[in-house]
């Protein structure tokens, strides 16, 4: 059973359950330039993907249908508003085919946590439909129809550490040596709205309160390439960081936190209300989550590791 093999059965379809892993991401700069008239913002940004994993199973079925088990179950509307529906609509779209699945999620990644959960189940909804229906797209061609379900799930579809540019859509890998960077999660209670954090920063920026604007994303490739943690930290940064803060006061409570206990750095991710923590190492990320979770500072604080890669088959 090797790639050849993979590729055949994604021509012919499966007849069993196609099972896909897909990652978080984080976003180590997220630079927010203006707002475009199609009411989304110019990025410039650098994605990383997570060892935290929601997991797809695709089976045959004669209608479209999807479960849930894990974080947010029974929180997250299951009807033609989900994104993995969505998502195997538009790709049956595309390809010509009845969008004929019996879909299920195990979700670890937070809702609405700023770690793009959503964007993952779209991600591997097109990986998984595309090799039960047999409809052997190349990655590049489920990427095009990821960016019309969201700006991050192109990425979710190749993972790695790669950067986003316009809205957030078009990728481009990051090639550096291997290196694994260690990591803390802090997840939060309850979610951020992405629009939300969006607005709010616009709202900053008017009244002339928010932060001076990321600059370019030289130093961060430059410590990419150095592999040296305490190099990676300094260049750490995020645009949405003041606006998740004004939205949520208490994240400066847990970035303090992750801070004393001795974290290299710590920002928001994303749109928040996650907070993430590059430790030195594996052993250093354990220290550090134990000491979040003692300091009560977040609903839970989990290590992981990155790059991995982005939606594949299991
Ligand atoms: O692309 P996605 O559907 O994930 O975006 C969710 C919302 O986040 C958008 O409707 C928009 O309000 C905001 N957004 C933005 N600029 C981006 C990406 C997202 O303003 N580049």
């Amino acid at each position: 059973w090797g790639p050849d093999d993979e590729d055949e059965q994604r021509r012919r379809g499966a007849s069993g359950p196609v099972r896909v892993r897909v990652p978080a991401k984080v976003n180590l700069h997220l630079g927010v330039g203006p707002l475009r008239r199609d009411g989304y913002h110019e990025l410039n940004t650098v994605y990383h993907a997570i060892s935290i994993h929601d997991e797809l199973t695709a089976r045959r079925g004669d209608t479209l249908t999807l479960t849930m088990e894990g974080e947010g179950a029974g929180e997250l509307a299951l009807d033609d508003t989900n994104l993995a529906i969505r998502a195997a609509h538009a790709l049956a779209g595309y390809a010509g085919v009845p969008p004929h699945a019996r879909l299920h999620l195990r979700k670890q990644i937070p809702l609405a946590g700023g770690l793009a959960g959503g964007s993952a189940d779209a991600a591997a909804a097109l990986v998984a439909c595309d090799a039960l229906w047999g409809t052997g797209l190349s990655r590049d061609e489920l990427a095009r129809i990821a960016a019309g379900l969201g700006s991050d799930v192109p990425f979710l579809i190749h993972g790695g550490t790669a950067l986003g540019t316009g809205r957030g859509e078009t990728v481009s890998p990051v090639l550096a040596r291997p290196t694994t960077w260690h990591w803390v999660v802090a997840v939060a209670d309850g979610g951020l709205s992405t629009p939300a954090a969006y607005r709010e920063l616009d709202r900053l920026r008017d009244v002339g309160t928010a932060g001076e604007p990321l600059g370019s994303t030289d130093a961060l490739f430059a410590a990419l390439r150095q592999r040296d943690p305490r190099v990676l930290a300094a260049t750490l940064g995020n645009d949405l960081q003041d606006a998740a803060l004004a939205m949520r006061p208490s994240l400066a409570e847990t970035l303090k936190a992750g801070d004393a206990a001795g974290a290299l750095a710590g920002i928001v991710s994303g749109s928040g209300p996650t907070c993430v923590f590059l430790a030195t190492d594996a052993a250093d990320a354990e220290r550090i989550a134990a000491e979040l979770t003692t300091a009560d500072v977040c609903r839970e604080a989990r290590t992981a590791h990155g790059p991995v890669p982005g939606a594949r088959i299991t």
